[in-house]
């Protein structure tokens, strides 16, 4: 099937990004005195990754840093989304900080900006340190007060040329896949168990907010993964499972940010976050924009009576699907139409970021052109996606692509493909896609569109 690519201009008003993350691109992974992070344990166990790999090297960026800055300047993004690990800067959860790593990062920085992009860092995209996993992780209250910390050693170091900063990626990922299911870092279990560590994150976040607005930050957000839900069939218990589910993926997290308040756990036969004294002023006032990740839909059913958990994923009937197959199906209406919920059920929503879309393919290993039709037609759905939920009212002002570059896949290893850029993992050589070129084109025409529109006003 041709993929079908919508023809409405891209929304002018948008400022445009590309992402990575730290663990995913740099390898080198112990240079200049990195410490171990609860991702170099997962590595550790036999069997966990997919392809057995080690995420060294991965797009060799710690070394090739001049490469990637290259590659996203040439794209005309107005900023790059990048992630500074806990682990490299304090190797030992706590302290003044790493200094060669710390170093490393402002190079970074002066980079993006000597090559007109504005740096915009993400401080967790799930590398906490092992020994911080091993006082209890993100399930110990003591972990948000730690993040705190190292957000300031992190500011004192990068402030004064980075304004703005993303606190913590996916929140819901580390709570259900982390702690809840095991399918990422740190593979613990606990299924409900896992709740604590939810509130830990957005008390963490909150206490960054804190310490980075107190020394001149313009803008801390939080970025969390987005998911629509949809029940499988239109039954009841369909429908009950659908929410619980909306419930542990979307609402635990967005309720306290955007409304200063949590889903009643309780009712539900859960069990109550740990929430103490004014945690939840603290997390209601700590965005200055949210930030929303968003690959798919997800469909649910209510699982088997007696089942530990009340709900199942199931695959949602009559969708194409991306390279993960069944697990990722593509529905761009989705982000439109989560995005107008969002802002329905918060009046006061700040400035929304979407800071990261994409989708991987199935596409060669060895270097070469790819022409990847596939992911323009998913990257343009998207985008007009994102223009419906403008128009309809939703303060979106930023739209990030995932991936800038091929890259490792946390327990996939190197076999899902995300990037605008391709890797040969065995060479290094970087490859533009076709979709490369199509995103620096669409920038650059929404660019001369909003010059236009500035002009004749
Ligand atoms: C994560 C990325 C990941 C991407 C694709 C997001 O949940 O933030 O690190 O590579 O999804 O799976």
């Amino acid at each position: 099937m041709t993929p079908h690519i919508p023809d409405r201009p891209a929304p002018a008003r948008l400022r445009w990004s590309a992402a990575t993350s730290s663990l995913q691109i740099e390898g080198s992974r112990h240079a200049d005195g990195g410490g171990r992070s609860i991702w170099d344990d997962e590595i550790a166990k036999p069997g966990r990754i997919r392809d057995g790999s080690t995420a060294d090297p991965a797009c060799d960026s710690y070394r090739r840093v001049e490469d990637d800055i290259a590659a996203v300047a040439g794209l005309g993004v107005d900023r790059y989304r990048f992630s500074i690990p806990w682990a490299r800067v304090q190797p030992d959860g706590r302290g003044r900080g790493n200094a060669a790593a710390l170093d490393h990062y402002s190079r970074v920085v002066d980079g993006l900006l000597a090559a007109g992009v504005t740096p915009f860092p993400t401080l967790y995209h799930w590398e906490l340190p092992s020994v911080v996993e091993e006082e209890g992780g993100w399930l110990n209250r003591d972990t948000a007060e730690r993040f705190a910390e190292y957000a300031a050693v992190v500011a004192d170091r990068l402030g004064d040329r980075v304004s703005d900063w993303y606190t913590i990626n996916e929140p819901a990922m580390t709570t259900l896949q982390g702690y809840a299911v095991g399918t990422l870092a740190p593979g613990r279990q606990l299924l409900f168990g896992a709740l604590p560590t939810a509130h830990h994150q957005l008390l963490a976040h909150a206490g960054a907010a804190e310490a980075l607005r107190a020394r001149g930050s313009a803008r801390v957000g939080l970025v969390n993964n987005h998911t629509w839900v949809l029940p499988l069939r239109d039954t009841e218990e369909d429908r009950r499972a659908a929410l619980l589910y909306d419930l542990m993926h979307n609402r635990l997290f967005s309720e306290p940010l955007l409304s200063g308040t949590t889903p009643d756990l309780e009712t539900l036969g859960l069990p109550a976050l740990p929430v103490v004294g004014d945690d939840l002023a603290r997390i209601a006032g700590s965005v200055d924009f949210y930030g929303v990740n968003f690959y798919n839909p997800t469909t649910v059913t209510a699982a088997a009576p007696g089942a530990a958990i009340p709900f199942e994923i199931v695959p949602t009937p009559g969708l194409p699907v991306t390279g993960f197959g069944p697990e990722w199906p593509i529905m761009p209406s989705a982000l439109r139409d989560l995005l107008i919920d969002l802002r329905a059920r918060h009046p006061r929503m700040p400035p929304v970021i979407i800071g990261e879309n994409g989708a991987s393919f199935p596409e060669p290993d060895t270097a070469g052109p790819v022409d990847d039709a596939d992911r323009i037609a998913y990257l343009a759905a998207h985008i007009d996606a994102v223009g419906e939920a403008i128009e309809a009212g939703v303060p979106v002002e930023e739209y990030t692509v995932w991936s800038l570059l091929d890259n490792w896949e946390w327990t996939d290893g190197y076999t899902q493909r995300f990037g605008l850029v391709h890797v040969d993992f065995a060479t290094g050589a970087r490859t533009p896609k076709a979709s490369y070129g199509w995103y620096r084109d669409l920038i650059a025409r929404a660019r001369s569109s909003r010059r236009t529109s500035a002009a004749s006003a």
